[in-house]
């Protein structure tokens, strides 16, 4: 039976970013209410939820480090809207070091990287758990983190951040069986996304990751999207699942 989400309310962290703010937008076709949740990017998180096709969509601060922040979150969106019946853990951080520039990874970096990926993932459930609980989904309440390849395979933009997205899928599996029957959690996992950003990365390395995926091309956002959405509205037996979005990037060295 698939679900009729009409109303229903999604909050999405890093709701403003590349792949989040596609996520958005396929929750929002898909008739559902969204948060836009944003760490700095408040400007384009307003305009995306004005943009959003439906009503009741908002923009609202989700500096996910922070977990007071989350909690004075949940509690707007309970007085605001009286439910949230999905979490979409987007937001996430990362920057290029090298596998083997071991000094290059300081510890200022993997704190940030952990505190956010791992940390804030695990904050946002905490503060949306009690929502989570009560929603009328069949199936329950759903988690979607964004995880990545790079936690299955320990090939990403460095040590530390394909370790926070294996942190995320462990967690997926913990939370899965600690929150059931009332609450779903599932981690989408695409390899390297199609985003702006990727796409201005240098052309003959992205080329590169396009030839080692045995589909010949990288994810769009749309089909990340389109993952998320069906977690939440198709696959109402999934939990604990961990869904490779990649074209098969996690066969290949
Ligand atoms: N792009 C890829 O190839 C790829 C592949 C696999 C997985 N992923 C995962 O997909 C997710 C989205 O990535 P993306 O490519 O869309 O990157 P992006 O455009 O940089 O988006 C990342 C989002 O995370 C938010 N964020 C970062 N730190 C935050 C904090 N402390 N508090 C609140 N929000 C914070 C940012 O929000 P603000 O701008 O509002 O601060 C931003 O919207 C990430 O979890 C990433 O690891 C990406």
């Amino acid at each position: 039976m698939a679900n009729t989400v009409q109303g229903a309310v999604a909050v999405v962290t890093g709701g403003a970013g590349g792949i989040g703010s596609v996520i958005c937008a396929k929750l929002a076709e898909a008739g559902m209410q969204v948060v836009v949740g944003y760490g700095r990017s408040g400007e384009a998180a307003r305009k995306l939820a004005d943009s959003l096709p439906g009503t009741g969509h908002s923009a609202r601060p989700a500096p996910v480090t922070d977990s007071a922040a989350m909690k004075a979150l949940a509690e707007g969106v309970a007085r605001d809207y009286g439910r949230c019946d999905v979490l979409v853990n987007c937001a996430g951080t990362t920057r290029f070091v090298p596998h083997s520039d071991l000094d290059g990874l300081d510890d200022e970096l993997i704190n940030t990287i952990l505190a956010t990926n791992v940390r804030g993932a695990f904050a946002s459930v905490r503060a949306f758990r009690p929502l989570l609980d009560k929603s009328p989904l069949h199936g329950g309440g759903v988690i979607v983190n964004l995880s990545s390849a790079a936690g299955n395979i320990g090939v990403g933009s460095n040590v530390i951040y394909c370790a926070s997205k294996a942190a995320l899928d462990n967690m997926t599996k913990s939370l899965a069986r600690a929150l059931a029957p009332r609450i779903r959690v599932v981690s989408v996992s695409p390899a390297l996304v199609d985003t702006e950003f990727v796409k201005s990365l240098d052309k003959e390395w992205h080329d590169q990751q396009g030839a080692r995926t045995p589909l010949g091309r990288l994810a769009t956002p749309e089909e990340v999207g389109a993952a998320v959405t069906a977690v939440v509205t198709t696959l109402t037996f999934s939990t604990g699942t961990i869904l490779q979005v990649d074209g098969g990037r996690t066969l290949t060295p």
